[in-house]
């Protein structure tokens, strides 16, 4: 299960869009206009994964705010400059105690909704973006990926010194480079400095080794399921090792 959207009711949508589209930085990515009854706007954020559903009443009803209802909360990396650019448009806004772990304000939306902004307190966020590997061919590689992650496409490809390919999705491939000197590989033993494998966190292991040995793949270490999560091993066709984990939500 995952969240889709927030649908909020709004009395006057050039205002809200002002709001949350210029001042917060959403970008709008559907509009649907049912007749003359409501136009429907969505907006999301960088991620793309969430929305917030603006409907707009063409009938010019007014509504009240629940009691029930909180707030919307969006991150933001400086909270600082946010709150210096309310202070300018001299906007009302109300400022958390900081917590050890984040601190953050509420301001009202155009129809008084209650919008937190958080920022937490380490601010750095690590991720690994991509990993470069000389393969002995390409070809080969991208069979094995193709295979192995379905969705992930082409970003970008070329022949410099060597040929190279980034292969993956919108925000993590794998850089391929093709070996222009053969040598074996030996990835079963870790005995000498070298990367070992490469692990890629997946939403349905089953499925992935259910291709991957369905085209012919090697499975490499066996693992038990454990607490929390799943993992499998398998051998490319030059005999890389990739490792597949899918993490269980509670
Ligand atoms: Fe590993």
């Amino acid at each position: 299960m995952q969240l889709a959207h927030t649908m909020l009711r709004v009395r006057d949508l050039e205002k809200s869009l002002n709001f949350y589209v210029n001042f917060l930085g959403l970008r709008e990515v559907r509009r649907k206009v049912l007749g003359d009854e409501a136009t429907l706007v969505f907006l999301t954020d960088a991620s793309g994964h969430y929305h917030l559903e603006l409907t707009h009443n063409h009938d010019g009803r007014d509504y009240k705010l629940g009691s029930q209802f909180g707030h919307i909360a969006l991150t933001t990396d400086d909270l600082d400059s946010f709150i210096r650019k309310v202070i300018a448009k001299d906007w009302w806004y109300r400022e958390s105690k900081p917590s050890s772990t984040s601190r953050y304000i509420f301001v009202h939306d155009p129809d008084g909704y209650d919008i937190e902004i958080l920022q937490s307190q380490s601010g750095e966020t690590f991720a690994v973006e991509h990993a470069n590997i000389t393969v002995k061919s390409i070809e080969r590689a991208v069979k094995f990926f193709e295979c192995a992650f379905p969705t992930w496409r082409v970003r970008d490809q070329g022949e410099s010194k060597r040929k190279w390919l980034h292969f993956g999705g919108d925000t993590d491939y794998v850089a391929i480079e093709e070996a222009l000197i053969d040598q074996p590989l030996d990835r079963g033993e870790y005995l000498r400095p070298d990367i070992n494998h490469i692990g890629f966190t997946v939403s349905d292991l089953a499925a992935v080794k259910s291709r991957l040995l369905g085209a012919g793949y090697r499975e490499g270490m066996h693992v038990e399921p454990e607490e929390g999560w799943l993992r499998a091993y398998f051998f490319d066709e030059d005999g890389f090792e990739w490792e597949f984990i899918e993490y269980l939500l509670k």
